[in-house]
């Protein structure tokens, strides 16, 4: 069976909900305070597997209660985690995040365990042509590297999300099948002004990107929905109308959806639909991976689902 394989970060959210974001210098009281588990990759991982495909995780976490909450998280959602490392004196990544009453949020995250690989990772990725490699800016350049020529080898199709954004390696670029940017990462990586409000700006700057060798560009614009470029081809798909109250992991919950869609044999139109409207659920609650919904929940609305 094809299945998701995500190399990627692993964190403990720590979340402040606050009224409005304090100022530089300025010290604010916020409402309420809770943990969450969060990380890209484990977000995404989490996402494939709600959405409904196997998944199997590749990650670091160190060896203290944050890491113990998140392996025991991860394998309770049934993800395979005979991936995912403990390592010794070690701290397990943590964001520090504050979500407003706005539903947006700032992000800090301390890297920990989530940096620190050996050589030895690739003999957990077990990959066949079918799957789909999964990986995210939260984990060294030379792991996404190894690991997206492991998967071109058995002829897996990549998926990328540089986030948070630096600039992209020739060895990760070329690698590259589908590549999944909000308009920030997009603007950074193209050198090109976007606005999510102008369309034109945004297919423009996926094209630059298509021009350096990705295959799919996908853009995620929040309230604006999501844009696809592939093949000289440009497809709009509008956002869901609903009462945002915490933004965190929509992107993630996005990719998990979309991964999904391609593994059940959807086109890429199809599956980000799929994403868009679990991305959609998944900003009406609170927290990332626990925000992100199941393939009954997603189904409920995709069956009603104009197609946009
Ligand atoms: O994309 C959201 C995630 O970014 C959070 O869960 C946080 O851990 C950071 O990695």
């Amino acid at each position: 069976m094809s299945k998701a394989i995500v190399v990627g970060s692993i964190n403990m959210d720590i979340v402040a909900f606050v009224k409005k974001h304090p100022k530089i210098g300025e010290t604010i009281f916020g409402n309420d305070v809770k943990y969450f588990p969060g990380g890209k990759g484990s977000n995404q991982a989490v996402s494939c597997k709600r959405i409904g495909c196997e998944t199997a995780m590749i990650g670091r976490l160190g060896d203290d209660s944050n890491g113990q909450q998140m392996l025991e998280f991860l394998r309770n959602e049934g993800v395979n985690v005979s991936g995912v490392v403990k390592l010794e004196q070690t701290v397990t990544g943590t964001a520090f995040i504050t979500v407003s009453e706005s539903s947006d949020n700032s992000i800090i995250v301390i890297s920990g365990a989530n940096v620190l690989w050996g050589d030895e990772f690739l003999k957990d990725i077990d990959v066949n042509e079918d799957d789909i490699v999964l990986a995210q800016f939260e984990v060294p350049d030379a792991v996404i590297e190894a690991s997206f020529e492991h998967a071109k080898k058995y002829g897996a199709l990549t998926i990328l999300n540089p986030a948070p954004v630096r600039q992209i390696s020739d060895e990760i670029l070329k690698r590259t099948d589908v590549m999944v940017v909000n308009e920030h990462e997009l603007e950074e990586l193209s050198g090109m002004p976007v606005s999510a409000k102008d369309d034109e700006t945004v297919f423009n700057a996926a094209e630059v990107l298509a021009h350096k060798g990705i295959n799919s560009v996908v853009v995620t614009l929040g309230e604006r929905g999501v844009r696809l470029f592939w093949d000289g081809q440009r497809k709009r798909i509008n956002s869901r109308s609903v009462t945002a109250v915490d933004t965190t992991g929509a992107g993630d919950t996005f990719i998990g959806g979309l991964t999904a869609g391609l593994l059940k044999g959807g086109t890429l139109k199809q599956a980000a639909e799929l994403g868009n409207i679990a991305a959609s659920i998944s900003v009406t609650r609170e927290g990332a991976a626990s925000s992100i919904p199941t393939i009954d929940e997603v189904n409920e609305i995709f069956g009603n689902n104009d197609g946009n």
